[in-house]
């Protein structure tokens, strides 16, 4: 049996981060891309990593390389290709450059990755994922964006922190865009079944639901430049639920037609991810208040869907 192929578009802080975990969990082989400029930096990357199989014991292979052509075959690929945050700017700040590139990185997907499930990671998230998805006309079920994991990971860390018990047994959900007003669904959050609701205060649990949306931005003050543990983690889980058949059911940018409302809008929902890709959409039942919060995320990604619509490419 051939071993897997992960390519992984942007070999930057997280692409980087990616390239570690997926050699270090033998994930499969992998490419690492980027422009001509860094392509000696993805091939000093790839060797220092392949050096590192030595030791972790893992067969894979790495490859650094700044030739799209090398990512056919492809079984997943993970977008991260764009600048990230500085402090003060906004995710959506960043769709002037990152537009362009990732319709110049669409094209190659779709004249030699056509068949690769696709999670995008580049921002303002939702926008970047609905422009790769409509310039490649790859179906729903394989192209997403990676948010909502990351995002509930954030808030499972200050929700475990909080209540001074272990994050394994923290479940959080985050739907909707992945911007300020993502909605943290407390309503799904539990201590291994135990609302948190009913083991939180209101007012702290106001407090943990701001932090949490403002997660990206509190590591952007600290760093100098956006997080890349947290989503390279997110990013590659995602990848092995695909990989591996793991039917999990996680949130994520996913592509809606109808569902929750919405049409023709990337938004971030829970969903089942398998084999074939998103196989399942779910419908939870939301509060009228999570409803009233999700459509005014779902209002704020469309403002920047629309401002992609308008700029010629
Ligand atoms: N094709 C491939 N890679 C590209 C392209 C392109 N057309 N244009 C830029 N890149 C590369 C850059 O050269 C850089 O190496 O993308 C990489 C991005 O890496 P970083 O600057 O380290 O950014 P990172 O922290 O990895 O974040 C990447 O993910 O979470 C988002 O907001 C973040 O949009 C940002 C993206």
């Amino acid at each position: 049996m051939e071993r897997r192929k992960l390519g992984l578009v942007g070999a930057g802080n997280i692409g980087g981060e990616l390239a570690n975990i997926a050699v270090s969990r033998a994930l499969g082989d992998v490419v690492l891309f980027d422009i001509p400029a860094k392509e000696t930096l993805c091939q000093g990357k790839a060797l220092d990593l392949e050096q590192a199989t030595a030791l972790n014991r893992v067969t894979a292979t790495v490859k650094g390389t700044s030739k799209f052509e090398d990512l056919a075959g492809c079984d997943v690929l993970i977008i991260t290709a764009g600048v990230p945050r500085k402090p003060g700017q906004s995710r959506d700040d960043l769709v002037g450059t990152n537009l362009p590139i990732i319709r110049d990185v669409a094209q190659n997907v779709r004249k030699y990755c056509p068949d690769a499930f696709v999670i995008v990671v580049s921002n303002p998230l939702d926008a970047m994922v609905y422009e790769l998805k409509r310039v490649t006309g790859i179906p729903r079920e394989r192209v997403v964006g990676m948010a909502g994991l990351l995002d509930s990971a954030r808030l499972s860390l200050f929700l475990s922190r909080e209540l001074k018990v272990s994050i394994r047994d923290v479940k959080a959900m985050v739907l909707g865009g992945h911007g300020d007003d993502m909605v943290p669904v407390l309503s799904y959050c539990s201590v291994n079944g135990v609302p948190v609701t009913s083991l939180i205060a209101k007012e702290q649990l106001d407090a943990i639901v701001n932090r949490t949306r403002m997660g990206g931005g509190e590591i952007v003050k600290l760093m100098g430049t956006s997080a890349y543990y947290a989503p390279a983690a997110a990013a590659l889980a995602m990848a092995e639920a695909f990989l591996g058949d793991q039917k999990r059911l996680v949130p994520a940018a996913t592509y809606l037609q109808g569902e929750y409302g919405y049409n023709d809008l990337y938004l971030g929902v829970p969903v089942i991810i398998g084999g074939g890709g998103v196989e399942l959409i779910v419908d939870l039942p939301l509060s009228d208040e999570e409803r009233v919060q999700l459509a005014k995320s779902a209002a704020s990604v469309q403002s920047v869907v629309d401002l992609v619509k308008r700029t010629a490419g």
